[in-house]
């Protein structure tokens, strides 16, 4: 069996559901401002993946410098870095996990469980070597390396192979011609909700969420970047300052004028068409960058 086969196996695992629902529940009452800072919706992109370059450089710099006897001190120093790192990294991770499908959910617990013990494995390899018992220390934190390595490809599985983290508005959009779309008469799009509208693709229609408002248009891909949530089924309104266009499943928001999120879960922009009018019809485009 290939590693893919026996990891989506384990997302298969549903005897693991009720056990992590008490931890989903809890990161889920966070406030909302806090779990937007920890999904990256301030920077436009998924904070996860920026943090944990932090311990897994440090911790894999640290493997390196503990192969040659005089540079062990520094080792150290990288373990306690990475160890410090770690904690940011999880809760953000932690935060996006509670947001996401069950298979996702089910591998980023064995995901956590195994950062878990890596972590514990380098607080012990810390403490052993504080304590004069470098021997034991290098054995820990290269315990460490082995499950944090082990989890970076659950990780790695989890972004690649089930999307998770990944925009679904721009796999969306890639379905799309790269012609003008005709989306129909003006005067039938109803005034400052979404409508729905089909863009023409190779071989499928594309639903896009088209809002009329005050004398101008925005269309975007309907498929919410977070998880494809129907946003022509969604709602105008205002968040934080910002005229937004809002999921119906999660709640993230999306600003009309650019795409930007607003309000998380999402982290990545929606993606937004260019639009023109001719003879009364609006018309929209894919913007340059997936043409
Ligand atoms: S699908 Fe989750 S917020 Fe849209």
């Amino acid at each position: 069996m290939s590693l893919m086969g026996f990891l989506d196996r384990i997302a298969d695992v549903s005897a693991v559901d009720k056990a992590m629902e008490p931890a989903r529940r809890a990161v889920q009452g966070m406030p909302s401002a806090v779990k937007d800072v920890l999904h990256g919706t301030w920077l436009g992109h998924p904070l996860h993946p920026v943090l944990v370059q932090v311990p897994v450089g440090s911790w894999v710099s640290a493997g390196l410098l503990d192969a040659v006897p005089r540079l062990r001190p520094a080792a150290t120093v990288l373990i306690g870095a990475g160890v410090a790192a770690a904690v940011p990294a999880a809760l953000s991770g932690a935060a996006d996990w509670s947001e996401q499908g069950t298979g996702v959910r089910r591998l980023g617990a064995l995901h956590a469980v195994l950062n878990t013990a890596a972590l514990g494995l380098y607080v012990g390899s810390l403490v052993a070597r504080g304590a004069g018992r470098g021997g034991l220390g290098r054995l820990l934190s290269y315990g460490g390396l082995g499950l944090a390595g082990s989890s970076a490809a659950i990780g790695g599985h989890m972004s690649y192979a089930q999307s998770s983290g990944a925009s679904h508005a721009a796999t969306a959009v890639r379905a799309l011609s790269t012609d003008w779309l005709d989306l129909g008469p003006l005067d039938d799009l109803p005034e400052g909700r979404p409508a729905m509208r089909s863009g023409k693709g190779g071989s499928m229609a594309v639903p896009l969420a088209v809002i009329r408002r005050s004398g101008r248009v925005d269309v975007f891909v309907a498929a919410c970047s977070h998880l494809s949530g129907p946003l022509d089924e969604g709602t105008v309104e205002t968040v934080r300052g910002s005229e937004c266009l809002v999921c119906p499943w999660h709640g993230s928001a999306f600003d009309l004028d650019n795409g930007e999120p607003r309000r998380g879960p999402a982290a990545n922009p929606q993606e937004k068409l260019e639009v023109r009018m001719e003879a009364g019809h609006v018309m929209a485009r894919v913007p340059s960058r997936h043409r």
